[in-house]
């Protein structure tokens, strides 16, 4: 059966990593039989200029009918000065949401090319391959209360809540335990469960699920030794499963592990197997328009479209491949500090996974 596929490219480098994305999908289709059929749909600022909402009804009804979504990047500085709600960030944080795409899964593995490159000692990243399953759909992004308002002493007050129940952390923790069984059978649940009551549930039920899954080694770590243990000793994580502002952060430090921001791509899974697939980075606007954006994140999101929603491992390990064979070849984009290399932008690099996969 043909999978519909949305595109959502965006603001800023979205569009033009999305180009190449595009290209490869076209590639996979044309010379390897993937039965596919894109379409196109506006999203974050580039939707806000054009309907003056970052998540317009046709964006999220084409979202809903597809099998799977590719998504850009979204924000920037034209809109930063919007209400909240008009901003770009609130269009993915609704289509999230809205998808109940609840299991964000954010690999970060060394290609080992890169190893020299990296921002720490080639010998504490080499090998390096774990999995951040960051909670999405919950947490402090979606609790309520929250605003901004004059409190009684006539100060300006703002306010979050960081507010999770049972179900869902059991259902990440599900996801995650299911995760660490099909990898190194080892899971470190992180959160701040020395001071926050909600991290205390989180632990509680963490627990209790590890009951059901003795073969799984399941630990505990509080989030600001996780920041730390992160960037000192990396592998020694397998599978690492947290709350969605802990998992916003701490992927980050993880992309760094790999040599660029520019290298992490994430799938954003629902209960049925339906994805958003996104790069880790932002829309980059310090580097837009310029075809200098690496577009490797949201191609290896492809790949993890294909490897979770179109059930097609081969494909998804094809362009894998690829990725690897255009850094063996030298290819660097200019994000990738590699001094000796050759400088590629978004176009050339694109164009160099299209040629491998032909
Ligand atoms: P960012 O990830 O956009 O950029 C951080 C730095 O990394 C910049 O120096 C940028 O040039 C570089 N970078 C990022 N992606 C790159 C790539 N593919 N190739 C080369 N260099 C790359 O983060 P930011 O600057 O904090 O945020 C910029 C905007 O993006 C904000 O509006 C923010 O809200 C938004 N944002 C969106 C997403 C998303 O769409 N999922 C994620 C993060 C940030
Ligand atoms: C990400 C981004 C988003 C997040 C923003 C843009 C809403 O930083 O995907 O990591 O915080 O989840
Ligand atoms: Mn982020």
């Amino acid at each position: 059966m043909t999978a519909r596929i949305l595109v959502m490219p965006g603001d800023g480098v979205g569009p033009e990593i999305c180009r190449e994305a595009v290209r490869v999908l076209d590639t996979l289709a044309t010379d390897h039989g993937l039965d596919i059929m894109l379409e196109e749909a506006l999203v974050g600022g580039a939707a806000i200029d054009a309907t003056g909402d970052p998540l317009p009804e046709s964006s999220l009804e084409a979202a809903r009918a597809a099998d799977a979504v590719l998504f850009g990047a979204i924000g920037g500085p034209a809109w930063d000065d919007q209400p909240r709600d008009k901003r770009p960030e609130s269009g993915l944080l609704r289509l999230r949401a809205e998808l109940d795409l609840f299991a964000n899964l954010r690999p970060a593995i060394l290609y080992p090319q890169l190893a020299h490159v990296s921002a720490l000692k080639r010998d504490i990243v080499a090998g390096l391959d774990i999995m951040i399953v960051r909670e999405l759909t919950g947490g402090i992004y979606f609790g309520k209360p929250s605003g901004m308002h004059k409190n009684a002493n006539g100060k300006r007050e703002a306010f979050n809540t960081m507010r999770y129940d049972e179900g869902e952390i059991s259902r990440i923790g599900r996801a995650a335990f299911d995760i660490a069984r099909a990898r190194g059978g080892r899971l470190c649940s992180v959160d701040k469960a020395n001071v926050l009551d909600v991290s205390q549930l989180w632990r509680d039920v963490m627990n209790e699920l590890g009951r059901e899954y003795e073969d799984i080694e399941l630990t505990h770590m509080y989030v600001d030794n996780a920041a730390m243990q992160l960037v000192r000793a990396p592998k020694q994580f397998d599978t690492v499963v947290t709350s969605n502002l802990f998992g916003d952060v701490l992927s980050d430090a993880a992309a760094m592990l790999t040599g660029s921001i520019g290298m992490l791509p994430s799938a954003s899974m629902d209960a049925n197997g339906k994805g958003l697939y996104e790069p880790v980075h932002g829309s980059a606007p310090d580097i837009a328009g310029q075809d200098v954006a690496n577009p490797l994140a949201v191609i290896l999101s492809v790949a993890m479209m294909l490897r979770y929603t179109l059930k097609r491992p081969d494909l998804a390990k094809k362009v894998e491949n690829a990725v690897g064979y255009a850094l063996d070849r030298g290819l660097r984009t200019r994000d990738i500090m590699d001094d000796e290399k050759q400088i590629a932008s978004t176009q050339e690099m694109g164009g160099a996974i299209v040629d491998m996969l032909r």
